[in-house]
């Protein structure tokens, strides 16, 4: 089976959601996908190609997924790759919001360039945040609830797998 691995990591759980919708995605457009937390990572050489993903905290992927990035560069080099990112910017979906959610992967990019970008909108429940934070988030005004755009994602993951498939040269669900 040729095999995809789907990446992510996460602090309340909404990006969990998303890495799951990409992998249905994927999985339509004929790939045998994982889909797991960074820390759970531990070898890829299982894997033909990888899309790796994380939520936005203060303009910024996750520390642990910029280090999963860091860390598995030369395998990550050598396999097609694709980042996507989840954030409350993209609940307004314009260009300029769009540009300025794309300009916080700039770090991950250059350390392994990706084939593909996936933004999304996430979702904030601030009742499942330590007070200090809520408190935070309030004088800033984030909105809050679940504004993941499941038909955008699904869109997303199905043309990055068929794209994906096209650039390996593979017929996917053979070895
Ligand atoms: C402390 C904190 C900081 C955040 N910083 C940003 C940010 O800089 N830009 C943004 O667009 N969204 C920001 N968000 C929104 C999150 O990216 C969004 O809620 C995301 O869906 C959370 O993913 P998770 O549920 O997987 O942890 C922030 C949320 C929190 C709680």
């Amino acid at each position: 089976m040729t095999r995809l691995l789907v990446a992510y990591a996460t602090r309340c759980g909404s990006t969990k959601g998303v890495a799951e919708a990409i992998g249905r995605g994927l999985a339509a457009a004929g790939w045998g996908v994982d889909v797991r937390p960074v820390g759970e990572v531990r070898d890829l050489r299982p894997y033909r190609a990888a899309v790796i993903g994380s939520p936005i905290r203060g303009g910024r992927w996750l520390p642990e997924a910029v280090d999963f990035v860091r860390k598995n560069g030369e395998a990550l080099k050598r396999m097609p790759v694709a980042y996507f990112a989840v954030c409350l910017t993209l609940r307004d979906d314009t260009e300029g919001n769009r540009s300025e959610v794309a300009a916080c992967l700039d770090p991950v990019c250059e350390l392994v360039q990706p084939v593909e970008l996936g933004l999304f909108a996430g979702a904030l429940d601030p009742s499942s945040l330590p007070l200090v934070l809520r408190l935070l988030l309030r004088c800033i005004k984030a909105p809050a609830g679940d504004f993941r755009d499941w038909d955008a994602i699904r869109a997303w993951a199905v043309k990055l797998g068929k794209e994906m498939t096209g650039k390996l040269g593979v017929r996917c669900g053979r070895t």
